[in-house]
């Protein structure tokens, strides 16, 4: 019997990268996506990781990933729909483009990645969505995009649960990842950054030596790489938040 494999969007960076090289270690065949830094992550990730640029806006390019797994894996066991970018602007400062960016990547991506990757997930995969965000925080439209993934998430697990899919969603607290940097905060604690944040944690770093011990913070799952078990026995439509990450 082969491997069971794992396709994470957005595993060139951060939590999704951190979840690919979990996943390894558990035996799994991974492949992740990205954009900006698929060529730092097909140099560093190890090489038994696949990395397939693509842009989760573009379905051309979800398509080509799907070919690409259903060549490498013929099927997929857990789908991590992780791909995503974070705005923190008020209201008065959000423009167009910053909400187009934010919906399109993060609720239009999501979706059409779930869609196109039904005919390539086993009856009782796990698929698994990257919400965060959700509550806390002074930025409307990232708050209404990583928002409008909740319910996704429970109306696919509904009509997937006939296909023994579970369909989960974590919402991570602030997790030390790239992302910050990308928004111009520096992404330690206690910095000026940490302090915008007030109600989460802050998760230990990916790329300390053991990121993830501190993730799955007390059962039942709280991370990508639990909730992908089939110990997580059959929960389905779930939500975890993982602010506790101290
Ligand atoms: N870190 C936190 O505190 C936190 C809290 C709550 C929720 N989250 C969510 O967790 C997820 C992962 O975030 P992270 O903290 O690990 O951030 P990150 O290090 O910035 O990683 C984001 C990932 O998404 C990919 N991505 C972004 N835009 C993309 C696009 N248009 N097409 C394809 N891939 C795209 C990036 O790929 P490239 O770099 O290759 O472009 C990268 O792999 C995101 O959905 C984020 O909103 C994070």
């Amino acid at each position: 019997m082969s491997a069971p494999a794992a396709l994470i969007t957005g595993g060139t960076s951060g939590i999704g990268r951190a979840t690919a090289e979990l996943l390894l270690e558990r035996g799994y065949r991974v492949m992740v996506t990205g954009r900006e830094s698929v060529a730092e992550a097909a140099r560093s990730l190890p090489a038994e990781i696949v990395v397939v640029r693509a842009d989760a806006r573009s379905l051309t390019d979800l398509d080509h990933v799907m070919n690409e797994a259903r060549q490498r894996f013929g099927a997929l066991d857990v789908l991590f729909l992780n791909a995503g970018i974070s705005r923190v602007k008020p209201l008065a400062e959000t423009g167009e483009a910053d909400f187009d960016d934010l919906f399109d990547i993060n609720v239009k991506g999501n979706f059409f990645t779930l869609q196109k990757a039904l005919p390539l997930l086993n009856d009782g995969a796990s698929v698994i969505f990257t919400i965060g965000a959700g509550t806390g925080i002074a930025a409307p439209a990232m708050v209404a995009a990583k928002g409008a993934l909740l319910p996704l998430m429970r109306s696919a697990a509904l009509e997937l649960a006939p296909r023994r899919i579970r369909v989960n969603a974590v919402s991570p607290g602030a997790i030390d990842t790239p992302v910050y940097s990308r928004m111009g905060i520096p992404g330690r604690p206690l910095s000026p950054g940490a302090r915008a944040f007030p109600s989460a944690g802050w998760g230990c770093p990916p790329t300390s030596p053991r990121p993830w011990p501190s993730w799955p913070l007390r059962p039942p799952a709280t991370s990508p790489g639990t909730i992908s078990s089939s110990a997580e026995a059959w929960a389905s439509g779930g939500s975890r938040t993982t602010h506790d990450l101290r």
